[in-house]
């Protein structure tokens, strides 16, 4: 392997654990940064897998971490902004400190997570649109130093994300009636296992150096669908009513005030582009349908034996 000692930005989140520990099982050695180690007990068992603390959006901590490396693979990115943090430090000032760090050290090999439909000039929100930035700004900066490859997926579902498990969550609470918001945005759900296993075996390929892959899975799904499949398999009975247009922005409007930003009015801009992909590219076999069939009903012995595991 050329590349082997690599470090991972964002790796205490959904896509990063899933990753590292892909990776440690290939036999790289995998630096993770993050502001609460103490949070990712699991990884300190991997020998193969280094915890350590630290304020990655700090330039000269950065690049100090990223010495005798040589990959470094960025995932760091936000849904939704907050009083201390914008999308434009967090998806493209970083970007830029993760490109300096990289020259400084040397490093030659840079993989990054961007979004589908991401689009500096176009992109429907400014998710979106800072996401595209950052993605060209990699893949600029980088043509002289670095061989670069970014990815572009849509929405990424497993054990543990956060789109699943957060209609689960809200459907759980319904009383009788869910309003949807944006019930006609369209998905094609990709799956954690298929995502990993795609990053990691272009890590060393020269043949993903300068290329951007859209990440989709086989099929593609309005939310509606998709909500509906989760309330079938979790054996909730309330009904699902999509909103419409005008009623869809007054409930961002609404939620985005509240603490915890549920929706958001950037959140609601995201949904107005369809997160597929132009064609089935392949490299993500895994259907959603197929894992939504199988989730395990709430009272379950699985279920409740998961609820038991999360409290200890
Ligand atoms: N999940 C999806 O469906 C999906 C779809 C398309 C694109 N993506 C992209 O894929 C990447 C990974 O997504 P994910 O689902 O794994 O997200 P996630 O679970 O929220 O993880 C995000 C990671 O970024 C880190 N991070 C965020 N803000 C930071 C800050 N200010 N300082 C330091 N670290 C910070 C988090 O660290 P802490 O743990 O310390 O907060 C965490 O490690 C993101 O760039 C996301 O935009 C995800």
């Amino acid at each position: 392997m050329k590349y082997q000692k690599i470090v991972l930005l964002g790796g205490s989140g959904f896509v990063g654990t899933n990753l590292a520990l892909k990776l440690s099982q290939q036999g790289y050695q995998v630096t993770i940064p993050c502001r609460r180690p103490h949070r990712l007990r699991e990884m300190t068992v991997r020998p193969n897998i280094k915890l350590v603390q630290a304020n990655i959006m700090d330039q000269s901590q950065l690049t100090q971490i990223c010495k005798d490396h040589d990959a470094v693979i960025n995932l760091v990115g936000i849904l939704n902004e907050s009083r201390k943090v914008s999308f434009r430090r967090v998806h493209v000032d970083f970007v830029k400190s993760v490109v300096h760090a990289c020259q400084t050290n040397k490093i030659k090999r840079l993989l990054h997570m961007s979004a589908l439909q991401a689009n500096q000039a176009s992109g429907s929100s400014l998710y979106l649109r800072t996401k595209g930035e950052g993605e060209n700004l990699i893949h600029t900066f980088g043509q002289k130093d670095l061989f670069v490859t970014s990815f572009q997926p849509s929405v990424i579902f497993g054990p543990g994300d956060s789109f699943v498990n957060r209609f689960d969550g809200i459907l759980k609470l319904s009383l009788g009636i869910f309003p949807l918001a944006c019930p006609n945005s369209r998905f094609a759900p990709v799956f954690i296992g298929d995502v990993v296993s795609f990053i990691a075996a272009t890590i060393n390929d020269p043949d993903s150096f300068s290329k951007r892959y859209p990440l989709c899975g086989p099929e593609t799904w309005t939310l509606k669908q998709i909500v509906e499949q989760i309330k079938q398999s979790r054996g909730y009975h309330c009904k699902i009513v999509g909103m419409p247009n005008s009623l869809s922005k007054l409930q961002a409007v609404v939620l985005q005030s509240l603490p915890g930003k549920l929706f958001t009015m950037d959140n609601y801009r995201s949904l107005q582009t369809d997160s597929t992909c132009d064609q089935d590219y392949g490299y993500c076999p895994s259907s959603f349908s197929h894992y939504l069939a199988h989730l395990s009903r709430p009272n379950d012995p699985r279920s409740l034996y998961d609820d038991y595991r999360k409290q200890i």
